[in-house]
């Protein structure tokens, strides 16, 4: 059987085959045979933005895997700092390119006494914090303008370094300005993961020491949020460096989407959701709820995983192994019910909504103490990876600038009409 589609245009009688390749065809090809016919579609359902090598994802069978590893394979053995590296650079690293990489990382933590002491000091005291991440990691181009020279893969590295780097050093103080808590260095002699624990949580100790299995669970948390292809941040990503941007605006701009609730907000609305059930005796009164149409059960269903999201059973494990060292989340009791009652309820299996990264991934951070606030910034520091990662190839690929059509709806041409001649 032919790999191909044929096109034919019905006014003319014309047609064209056009080959599948990597399972899309080209648009090329269609503008061929019709120039000037768009495709319609809004938020890219059917668009494929990219040829990508990095993350494959098939949603029907529940697999994701970064550069060919599976994704349970990397939260198992890996560490972030090595996924980073396998995402950005294609391969996993030798034991000489790994310490390389984790030296460089570690050594570039630091930020611009400037941007601590003016910069941030400036927002107000209630400043959400990724919004003061946004603004800062955009602010970050300001300090580094040779960032601007995209085509020298040298200085991109160096870029891309810097910016895993201090992420969780922006992170931690956008959350103590947040809570008028004194900035606290990098501390070099630690690692990616207990380091930021450090600039997060240390109060007057010479050295802070997180417990080993909660460092671990965050690496793991940053290995499972590091990418996830062509979602909104990563095209955010893609469209701004599209256009020459430096990287730091670039990561500015996908922060700035991730920023809305309907992609690094989830996990926030599944605390907030669970904290309003409030008791497993309420469990199926709000499942009954969600069904009648009375909102949505959050961190469940998701637009490219139709089966159950790999991500959130490597969680559900995680959380385990927190609670160990924490105590239980008290949320946890509702959220397994929660699970329960939806897996065997026929409106969900029918529609096929499963629990996603996000239905779990909460319930750890706040048991670790993480405010609900600084959720979405966590998901940026291990998002950082992912988006540079895609930035990355798409300049090595030297790719177009982003530039969709429009189908235009609007009025044809028409006449000024002066202001005493309008009526209402
Ligand atoms: N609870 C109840 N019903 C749902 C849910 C849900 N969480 N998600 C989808 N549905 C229903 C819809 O009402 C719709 O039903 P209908 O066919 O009777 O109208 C059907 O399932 C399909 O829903 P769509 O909105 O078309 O699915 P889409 O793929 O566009 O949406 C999304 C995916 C946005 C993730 C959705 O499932 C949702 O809102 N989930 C809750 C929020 C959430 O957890 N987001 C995190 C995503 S993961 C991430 O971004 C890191």
């Amino acid at each position: 059987m032919a790999e191909s589609i044929t096109i034919t245009d019905n006014r003319t009688g014309q047609s064209l085959e056009v080959p599948i390749k990597d399972g899309g065809v080209a648009a090329s090809e269609w503008s061929k045979l019709l120039p000037g016919i768009w495709f319609f579609d809004p938020g890219f359902l059917s668009t494929a933005d990219a040829a990508s090598s990095i993350t494959y994802i098939d949603g029907a069978n529940g697999i994701l895997r970064y550069r060919g590893y599976p994704i349970q394979e990397l939260a198992e053995q890996s560490t972030f700092l090595e996924v980073a590296y396998l995402l950005i650079w294609g391969e996993l690293p030798t034991q000489d390119q790994l310490e390389e990489w984790r030296h460089d990382i570690t050594y570039h933590t630091f930020i611009h006494e400037n941007m601590r002491k003016r910069f941030l000091e400036g927002f107000h005291y209630d400043a959400h914090p990724m919004g003061i991440l946004v603004s800062a990691v955009a602010a970050l181009s300001t300090f580094y303008p040779e960032a601007k020279h995209i085509e020298d893969p040298a200085n991109r590295r160096k870029q891309i370094i810097r910016l895993i780097a201090k992420m969780p050093t922006l992170a931690a103080a956008a959350h103590r300005f947040s809570v008028g808590m004194p900035f606290v260095y990098p501390d070099n002699s630690l690692e990616f993961a207990p380091n930021f624990l450090s600039m997060m949580w240390k109060v007057a100790e010479p050295r802070f020491e997180a417990h080993p299995a909660l460092s671990r669970a965050l690496d793991i948390l940053f290995i499972l949020h590091a990418d996830h292809e062509q979602n909104c941040s990563s095209t955010a990503m893609r469209v701004v460096g599209s256009a020459h941007a430096d990287p730091y605006s670039a990561c500015a701009a996908a922060c700035a989407a991730l920023y809305g609730p309907r992609h690094g907000g989830a996990n926030e609305a599944v605390i907030r959701m669970l904290t309003e059930i409030g008791s497993i005796d309420n469990v199926d009164a709000f499942v009954r709820s969600v069904k009648e149409g009375h909102g949505r059960l959050q961190g469940f269903g998701h637009r490219v995983y139709k089966n159950y999201d790999p991500r959130a059973k490597i969680i559900k494990r995680t959380a385990e192994e927190v609670f160990e060292v924490t105590g239980k989340n008290p949320l946890l009791d509702i959220a397994l019910k929660l699970e329960e009652v939806a897996l065997k309820d026929e409106y969900f299996t029918s529609r096929k909504l499963y629990p996603n990264v996000d239905f779990y991934s909460g319930l750890i951070y706040q048991a670790m103490g993480f405010p609900v606030d600084i959720f979405p910034v966590l998901f940026a520091i291990a998002r950082t990876a992912g988006w540079l990662a895609q930035w990355e190839e798409m300049v090595e690929q030297d790719s177009k600038i982003f530039r969709p059509r429009q189908l235009y709806v609007g009025e044809g041409e028409r006449q000024y009409v002066p202001l005493k001649e309008r009526s209402a």
